[in-house]
């Protein structure tokens, strides 16, 4: 039987926590580690492996991108990382020719995994990932707003004294600034949601403004995304048909399209199954198409 494989592309802070985090998970049978700086891929390798004797049976190590050859997820964390009160565009031009290389040399070596990106701004990048590889829509997917829908039902939950895993909320648009809450659809097992508009508007700063915080506080965040990417793996390895805020691109959604935004969309073994077009108000599609405008007028700020 084939073995399964993940390839961890950056192991930075978040490269390095996503590699951690399917190892303590099992989530595959083969784990690879790949970074520019080698001998910080490899020490990362050589120090999760002296903890498989606690956990169980993958098989880790430092590779190449020849390594990708077998993958079926190759997760992109590769990147300069946001410095503290940077937007995420920021990121845009220093990552854009990072991707560039990263996608080339991917290409070379794997034309039929599932490539997942976290690297910021998300939504720029896996749409530039997307162009450049020739790949099926499908195939090609951002971390999106799953971190930010997580927040927001943490932050709801918290709130309201209720486990986040019952509330139903979602973060659409860019991960970043522009992102929106769907509150006309947030409820807990069909129950609209007690709250003010004072709590909503704190609920929402927060959960939009999180990374700025965390940033300002430990230089990084890598916790919740790492677990992030590990939900969308088990979606996919599991062929789960899961529901995630994962970004992909829209097509004839809400007057959206060609461009990389977080929506819900079904999730299996062959990446992105479905999109599914939110009943937003009017309010929420605007807000949504201003938030599309953003990302449109930063793809077309990139060279394909
Ligand atoms: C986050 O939202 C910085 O994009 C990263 O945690």
């Amino acid at each position: 039987m084939k073995k399964s494989r993940i390839v961890v592309i950056g192991s930075g802070a978040v490269g390095a926590t996503t590699a951690y985090t399917l190892m303590l998970r099992n989530r595959a049978d083969e784990l690879v580690l790949i970074d520019s700086n080698e001998k910080k891929a490899a020490g990362d390798a050589l120090d999760m492996n002296h903890g498989i004797p606690f956990l169980g049976t993958t098989k880790l190590w430092a590779g190449t991108y020849a390594d990708c050859q077998e993958a079926d997820i190759i997760i992109i964390t590769a990147g300069a990382a946001q410095r503290e009160g940077e937007p995420r565009t920021e990121l845009l031009k220093r990552n854009t020719v990072i991707m560039d290389n990263i996608m080339n040399e991917v290409m070379k070596h794997n034309s039929s995994g599932i490539i997942l990106l976290a690297s910021n701004p998300v939504d720029v990048m896996s749409y530039y990932a997307w162009r450049k590889s020739g790949l099926p829509v499908s195939r090609v997917i951002g971390s999106g707003t799953l971190l930010d829908s997580a927040r927001f039902r943490y932050l709801i939950g918290s709130h309201l004294s209720i486990d986040p895993r019952s509330v139903h909320a979602h973060i659409v648009g860019e991960h970043g600034d522009s992102e929106l809450p769907v509150w006309s659809l947030a409820n807990v097992a069909g129950t609209k949601l007690e709250l003010s508009d004072e709590d909503k508007d704190h609920i929402f700063t927060n959960t939009r403004d999180a990374a700025y915080e965390i940033i300002s506080a430990k230089g990084a965040t890598y916790y919740a995304i790492a677990l992030a990417l590990d939900r969308i793996c088990t979606a996919i390895l599991r062929d789960e048909g899961a529901v995630l805020n994962v970004s992909t691109l829209l097509e004839d959604y809400h007057g959206i399209s060609d461009v990389y935004l977080g929506v819900p969309c079904i999730v299996d073994r062959g990446g992105v199954r479905e999109v599914l077009k939110l009943d937003l108000s009017d309010s929420e599609v605007e807000l949504l198409n201003r938030s599309a405008a953003k990302l449109k007028a930063l793809n077309a700020s990139i060279t394909i």
